[in-house]
Formats: structure tokens, sequence, C-alpha cells
């Protein structure tokens, strides 16, 4: 278990001072899937580092299984109520693997002496050490790898040598800091179905950072969904893609289940202009309201036209969720009767143009549910 507490980090820059990480609270299970979602300069990579003290926090405390809780005092961590030696620190972040966009690997090594790096001076002989290369190597599938340079692999191989060699000192916990952002999609793929595979067969909690939401989608358990230094938002992953409530998190989840969307919206495109009397909106359905014909039965009801520009369903955990963007028309209060109606049947619905609005071209959601 990993529990942080009201955790602050501030970088104080000429320019003024940088809140990356602000009163963040989150509590990680063991064995879990944990994503951390946000754009660019949230404060994700802060986070993490602050995690295993990579980066000192200014407050709160972090409290990790094996090691306890430490506190944080004015720019230092204390563990037992006495500052952290570095003998303390070191064996703390032994119990922690890290993973970087970059797969950060010695160029001038080979895959078998990146992976046996963390285990030099751990007291093992040299035969250990081999053996113990062999086995990781193994469980990332790269055996036939280890004797050549990380030049001579791909992005997708590079990223195996980097979780082989994270995993060398068996950490309880695995960060993976934007580690598919570098890699093509089927190589993303094979190292998230690789991530899965390992907090399987192993029980390893990971830490899952990224700006994706397709990456947290595919394989996450929990997500927090962090801006300007906060967690917005925090969940199971079927709930946060079901009923997102931060506009940051609908951001995420809509560019994920309707991609096209903004895309459209941004160009301006003829098929999402509306006209007096008509609404763009974007429908969000979940595992309890897809498939009860609730548009057509709210259509009928309230007499209004549905003309769809886009639409996806998929299964999130075996639970079947959609997304739908339409242009609603009709009879202005009727149509408002028809939102009303899906809302209350669990559709989340947001009117992103509004054809009767001052300003109707404008992109910005007017109502949400
Ligand atoms: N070492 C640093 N010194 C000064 N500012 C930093 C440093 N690291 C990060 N920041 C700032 O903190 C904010 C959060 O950054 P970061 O944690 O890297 O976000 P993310 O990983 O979500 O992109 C950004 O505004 C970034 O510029
Ligand atoms: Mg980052």
């Amino acid at each position: 278990m990993i529990e942080i507490r009201n955790l602050n980090k501030t970088y104080h820059l000429k320019t003024g001072d940088v809140k990356a990480v602000q009163d963040v609270s989150i509590r990680i299970g063991d064995g879990v899937i944990y994503g951390v979602i946000g754009y660019s300069g949230a404060g994700k990579s802060t986070l993490v580092r602050c995690l295993n003290l990579l980066e000192i926090p200014d407050s709160g405390s972090v409290t990790l299984e094996g090691t306890g809780e430490i506190t944080l005092k004015g720019g230092k961590p204390y563990l037992d109520g006495k500052v952290m030696t570095p003998r303390q620190q070191n064996s703390m972040r032994r119990g922690i693997g890290m993973i970087f966009q970059h797969f950060n690997l010695l160029d001038r090594c080979t895959v078998f002496e990146n992976i046996a790096y963390p285990l030099r001076h751990t007291g093992r002989s040299r035969k250990e050490i081999t053996q113990r290369v062999r086995e990781l190597l193994a469980l990332v599938s790269l055996e036939d790898k280890i004797d050549v340079y990380p030049s001579q692999l791909s992005g997708g191989q590079k990223q195996r040598v980097a979780i082989a060699r994270a995993l060398a000192a068996e950490p309880r916990v695995l960060l993976s800091d934007e580690a598919t952002s570098a890699l093509d999609p089927e190589a993303t793929e094979s190292i998230l179905v690789l991530l899965q595979d390992l907090n399987r067969k192993l029980g390893i909690t990971i830490v899952l950072i990224t700006h994706e939401m397709a990456v947290i989608r595919s394989i996450a358990d929990r997500v927090a969904v962090m801006e300007d230094g906060r967690v917005v938002e925090e969940g199971p992953v079927y709930e946060i893609f079901a009923e997102p409530k931060a506009e940051i998190t609908r951001k995420f989840v809509s560019s994920s289940l309707l991609g096209k969307l903004d895309r459209l919206i941004a160009e301006d495109s003829d098929l999402v202009k509306v006209q007096p009397g008509e609404k763009l909106v974007r429908l969000m359905f979940r595992k309890d309201c897809v498939g009860e014909h609730l548009l057509t039965t709210a259509a009928r009801r309230y007499g209004f036209d549905l003309n769809i520009i886009l639409a996806n369903s998929e299964y999130l955990r075996g639970n079947p969720i959609g997304g739908m963007a339409g242009i609603m028309s009709g009879d202005r209060e009727n149509i408002e009767k028809g939102i009303q109606f899906l809302r209350q049947n669990h559709v989340s619905t947001e009117v992103i143009r509004d054809g009767d609005a001052d300003g109707a071209a404008c992109a910005e959601p007017v109502s949400v549910s």
C-alpha cells in the first residue's frame, strides 16, 4: 500500500514560484495498476519523483509498505521522528523500480550489463547475477538479446530491458513515467500487455503515469486525474469513464471515445455547425443504460430529431461503455425535456453548441450534466 497525504512541492524560480504538486492525497492499494493522467506540466512526474524521494517534497507524508510513514518537514524527510539517513533513503528506493519514456539505458553497455548494473554491490556472486539476469530476460521475453547493445534494439525492446533492470532488485512497486510515450502503437500495446502480465504474475503494484487515456483504459484499475498540481478526480477507471465529473476528465474521456469530435470542432467542420433550433450534444452511455433504447424513447416521447455525427462503443473491464455526438433539432422546450430525460437515465449529456445561444459558433460547452 502507498499512501500519499497532503503532499506539496513548489519550485522557486527567478520568474516566480511553480506549485508543481499541491495538496495531493491518494491511496494506492497493493497489487493494483494505478494510473495518473494529466496534460504536460500537470505535475505527474514531480509527484512520482516525490514518491521515491528523488525529489524532496516540501510537506505532507508518504507511507510505503516495508518502510513506514515518511513525513516531510522543512524540506527534509523524517522516518520515526528522525531525519532519514542516506542509507535509509537508498533502501527505500530499492523497493521501488522506475521506467521512463526514454529508457535511460547505458548505451556503451550490453543488455546483460545494463540489467546487472543494479545488482552490483548486493553481495551476489557473478554466477548468481548471471542467473538473475537470465530470469529477468525471460520475464520480458528477451533471452536472445543478452549480449547485444541498446543501439541494436527497437524502442519496445529497449523498454523491455529497462523493465528488466527496474525489476532486478525485486521491488514491490514499479513507477512508469510515460514509458510508452515514445513508442509506436504496436510496441505500446506489447509493453502494456507486459506490464499487466508482470502485475498479475509478480503481484507488483504499478503506478502508471501518462497523458493518454488509451493507456489508462487499456490496463489501469484506478486513475487519478491531475491538473495544475492537484488531483481533480479519482476513482475506478470504469466509473471515471462512465461519469467523468471534472471538465478536464471529460476532455480526456471524450477524446478517447470520440477522438474525432474535438478535431471537427477545431476545424469548424460543416458537420458540427448548428442552426437556430439545433444543439450539438455529446452523450456518454454506461453499462446500465447502453442497450436500452433510451435515445429512441426520448426522441419519440419528446418529438425531437437526432442526427448522429459520431458514435463509438466498447468494453471496459468487461462492461460496455459508449459515446455519441449528434445534432438535436426540433422544438426548444422538447429538446430540453429530452435532455432532462436522458440525464435522469444516467446518460451523461453535454451541450457543446447551442444554435439559440449568443455566439452560437462558440466551441465551449455551455451546459453539462
Ligand atoms: N526541476 C524543476 N525545476 C523547476 N520547475 C520544475 C522542475 N520540474 C518540474 N518543474 C515544473 O513543475 C511543473 C510540473 O512539471 P512535471 O511534474 O514535469 O509535469 P508533468 O510530468 O505532468 O508534465 C511544470 O510547470 C514544470 O515546469
Ligand atoms: Mg512528466
